[in-house]
């Protein structure tokens, strides 16, 4: 399996599956060491199939063959085939029964794909080819079946024997062993199959549909953990109902369960009626988990349960599909998200992860488009793009062809292909549908990479007059993609005056309004307004971030200082400061110098902001937050990353050191922030607290660094504890060691809690970054199997700690080229995931870009996994 270089596949090459499986039943014979499983399948010829005669293809991947019957019998001479991939079956009839006994070994599955161990207990991951780890099988979405399980193991050890649908039996067995018999009635794809076999505690709530059915709601944890799950369980009855009263969705199997595992590869997995997790999104207790901690693990479990119908129900014909679930269910927990939040900052705060990571990625080696047309190794896909620019583009359907005719889409599709494995283009095709409009330009969005650049430019006549706006846009060359055609892009604009309310004005023959959907399809567009009630003093463009584009509108500073006091769009408000933040940086790194005019009026207005009673906490914490390194490096062909970081920081002391005692004089009125709440009011507030804290920190408020101190000592939740720690993180100073100490004592012993421990060492830029590292990794606390906590201390390392990262004698890329080699050899989706900073070499300056090319080399000369080869080879094309 290692070493196996990158063969493609390719969507031109789909065809659908020689056969059917009508029904399959799983015997599994669990043990930690080796577990047997018995597979029967009825399959039959598909009508579809383009070969009437083509072999049965069953996949497996490290499955040993214990033995074979085709209707009862042994198959004859040459008919079974094994290689590499796994089965083939020739000669087959229309219809026939197989049978299969196979072995897998969970324990020594380091991988986390297919059936392994973790903390004890046994459980799986398929998604997405996990389950030809597992046995052999046409191991694809677009084969479903309907599934029966038999799990069978020792009675002590596994108490909890779980799988999809509903149990319809279970009893003793002699030798200390017992049994559960589990049916799922829907049909499903494998990647869907989940079994669990553990020593767990169970927490029940109960949730009564729309149409009054209860459902038992069980989730799943180590017994120590059982005071950690009321949120979890709280934010899937609110998902539950928001699926109902948001989109009339409701859920269908009598039992809802939830498993927390410790060693997971990614968040959380959907699987019908079993979703597992990984513990850090399932778990929390004031005292161990953060607001955003809180925020995120009600999305997690949102996303999961909305997948029950946007994945499950509705499931992809093939992995070049992926963003048909995975763009339209974080669309989805989006709203739900949104819904919970206050004041836009939702989507705000995804406005800023999509540019600090999925431009990025738009813009680099791996860039590919939402929906790919190859792949050498499907879990390299399961990208920034895939999940969060597939989302915009669903959002970007919304506002094309409105909110109402939208959800009327969404039902039809939901109707429509209930119980069917479709593709991207039948989503596209029910919208266009249903609204009446030829969306054929809009899925140029699906199949052409990279981020779209937009330039606008205006002109107006006086009061009464008229307005021209001229858009252009032009997309910049991808990997394989050389050329690119313009794409259907919603520009949602609004003109205002001086006190900064909308002017209202009329395109011609419309309606008179005061807020416009422009719509750019061409590589440039005039559109006209008439009749303005008044002559704009800003204009507040891509509202609510109306497309994932960047957007060049040459405001001036008063303009963007206007919209920042009065924009009535979150979005549009923070992104005026955002511009300003830019072009502060750019004009350091430029020019070698900071634009002194510029800062001070960005001081300005960062200073009424401060005296702005009305601003709500959590918006205003969000404005005065600095766009991180990452996000500021796409703004330069090639930068120098440890002086980017510099000048950034030292933009945000040069601003915030005047506003000190602005910023002092609004703390006390959150001075009971801490209060156990957890209200979007009350987290927003700690927000700002934490924000305010941070940033006098930063600009050496003499006062804040007691603060902080005194912070810590007298919080009640990790929140704060967390807000006192961030602020004095990037300090050289006693303070920052002294509260360290106390934070590793406390939680030693409290894996995901420790984790925030091991990412504040690592992401820190204080001096001595590499014997910290090295101390991290000979914590006891520390293992290269678990995920969370390998990337607990080489994600901030990498993401973070520009200062030693790309230190210039290279250490840093060598450190972390070595642990991927390392980690490879365990568990390559996590290893390939972490190379990937590593191969935004041709972002950074010449002499650091080298050793990051020359390390990727380094890996490409062994013997690595597909994932990481994969990886490797796209970054050095
Ligand atoms: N479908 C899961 C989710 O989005 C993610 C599973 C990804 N698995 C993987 N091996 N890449 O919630
Ligand atoms: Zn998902």
């Amino acid at each position: 399996m290692r070493d196996a270089s990158p063969l493609a596949v390719y969507l031109n090459d789909y065809q659908p599956p020689a056969f059917v499986v009508e029904s399959l039943e799983l015997d599994f014979d669990l043990a930690a060491a080796a577990t047997e499983v018995t597979t029967r399948m009825a399959v039959r010829r598909n009508p579809e199939a383009v070969e009437p005669d083509a072999p049965l293809r069953m996949y497996g991947d490290g499955v040993e063959l214990v033995s074979f019957t085709v209707d009862g019998a042994k198959p004859a001479e040459g008919l079974l085939e094994q290689d590499a991939e796994g089965l083939l079956l020739h000669g087959l009839p229309e219809a026939a029964r197989l049978e299969i006994v196979s072995r897998c070994h969970p324990e020594q599955n380091t991988q986390l794909e297919g059936l392994y161990a973790s903390s004890g207990n046994l459980c799986t991951q398929c998604e997405p080819e996990g389950f030809r780890r597992i046995t052999f099988f046409p191991d694809r979405p677009d084969v479903l079946t309907t599934y029966r399980v038999r799990l069978e193991a020792d009675r002590v050890q596994y108490p909890v024997l779980l799988a999809n649908g509903n149990r319809v039996e279970a009893g003793e067995l002699d030798g200390g062993r017992h049994y559960a018999v589990w049916e799922d009635p829907f049909l499903k794809p494998s990647y869907l199959f989940a079994l669990v076999a553990g020593d767990l505690a169970c927490q029940r709530d109960t949730f009564t549909t729309m149409s009054g059915r209860e459902v038992q709601l069980e989730l799943y944890v180590e017994a120590h953990n059982a005071d950690r799950c009321d949120h979890a369980l709280a934010s899937l009855k609110r998902a539950m109902r928001f699926d109902e009263e948001a989109f009339g969705r409701e859920y269908d199997l009598d039992v809802y369960m939830i498993v927390a595992v410790d060693d997971f590869n990614m968040g959380a997995m959907e699987n019908k009626g079993l979703n597992l997790f990984n513990a850090k999104y399932v778990l929390a207790s004031p005292d161990t988990a953060t607001d955003d901690d809180f925020v995120a693990i009600e999305s997690v479990i949102a996303h999961e349960y909305f997948h029950n119908w946007s994945g499950n129900r509705v499931t992809c014909r093939d992995w070049f599909q992926l963003s048909l679930k995975e763009g339209l269910t974080v669309f989805r927990d989006q709203e739900f998200t949104t819904d919970c939040t206050l004041f836009g900052v939702k989507r705000i705060d995804d406005v800023a992860m999509l540019r600090a990571f999925q431009f990025p990625e738009d813009a680099g080696p791996l860039a590919h488009p939402v929906r790919p047309d190859h792949y050498a190794e499907i879990n390299n896909f399961y990208t920034l793009t895939v999940y969060e620019k597939g989302a915009e583009l669903i959002r970007m359907l919304r506002t094309l062809i409105g909110r109402e005719t939208f959800r009327r889409g969404l039902d039809v599709y939901f109707e429509r292909f209930d119980g069917q494995a479709v593709t991207t283009d039948d989503f596209v095709a029910v919208m266009a549908e249903v609204s009446g409009r030829n969306l054929t330009p809009f899925k140029r969005w699906y199949t052409q990479a990279g981020t779209p650049r937009v330039t606008a430019a205006t002109s107006f006549d006086g009061p009464g007059g008229q307005a021209r706006i001229t858009l252009t846009q032009e997309t910049p060359p991808t990997p394989g993609q050389e050329h690119k055609e313009p794409v259907v892009i919603p520009m949602r604009v609004a003109f205002l005056d001086a006190e900064g309310r909308r002017i209202t004005a009329h395109q011609k023959g419309g309606e008179v309004q005061d807020e416009w959907v422009l719509e750019l399809s061409e590589g440039e567009q005039t559109f006209r307004f008439e009749e303005l009630s008044d002559s704009p003093t800003a204009i507040s463009w891509l509202r609510g971030f109306s497309a994932p584009v960047i957007l060049n509108a040459n405001q001036g500073v008063d303009e963007l200082a206007h919209l920042l006091a009065y924009d009535d769009d979150a979005f549009a408000r923070w992104e005026a400061a955002q511009t300003l933040f830019r072009r502060a940086i750019r004009s350091r790194i430029e020019h070698d110098a900071a634009d002194t005019a510029l800062e001070a009026a960005i001081e300005h207005a960062l200073a009424a902001l401060l005296r702005d009673d009305a601003i709500e906490p959590v918006l205003l914490a969000t404005i005065l937050q600095l766009p991180p390194t990452r996000e500021l490096a796409e703004l330069f062909e090639r930068v120098d990353p440890v002086r980017l970081r510099n000048e950034r920081d030292d933009l945000e002391k040069r601003l915030y050191m005047p506003l000190t005692d602005a910023m002092q004089q609004i703390q006390p009125k959150l001075d009971d922030v801490d209060n156990g709440a957890f209200t979007a009011e009350a987290m927003g507030r700690r927000q700002l607290r934490n924000r305010l804290l941070a940033l006098r920190v930063a600009a050496r408020d003499q006062a804040a660094v007691p603060e902080a101190l005194a912070q810590y000592q007298k919080a009640r939740s990790q929140t704060m504890r967390m807000g006192a720690l961030n602020a004095v993180n990037e300090l050289d100073h006693e303070a920052r060691q002294v509260l360290l100490a106390d934070f590793e004592k406390r939680y030693r012993d409290d894996p995901l809690v420790l984790d925030k421990y091991f990412g504040l060492q690592a992401g820190s830029q204080v001096a001595g970054g590499f014997e910290r590292l090295d101390a991290l990794l000979e914590h006891p606390g520390f293992r290269w199997t678990n995920p969370n906590r390998v990337r607990a201390v080489l994600g901030p390392f990498m993401a973070r700690n520009e200062r030693h990262f790309h230190q210039d004698d290279g250490e840093g890329y060598r450190r972390m080229g070595g642990f991927v080699e390392k980690l490879d050899a365990m568990n390559p989706q996590t290893a390939a995931r972490l190379a990937q900073p590593l191969t935004r070499w041709r972002k950074v300056d010449t002499g650091r870009g080298e050793q990051m090319r020359a390390e990727l080399e380094r890996l490409a000369a062994l013997e690595v996994s597909r994932d990481l080869r994969d990886v490797i080879e796209r970054a050095l094309a």
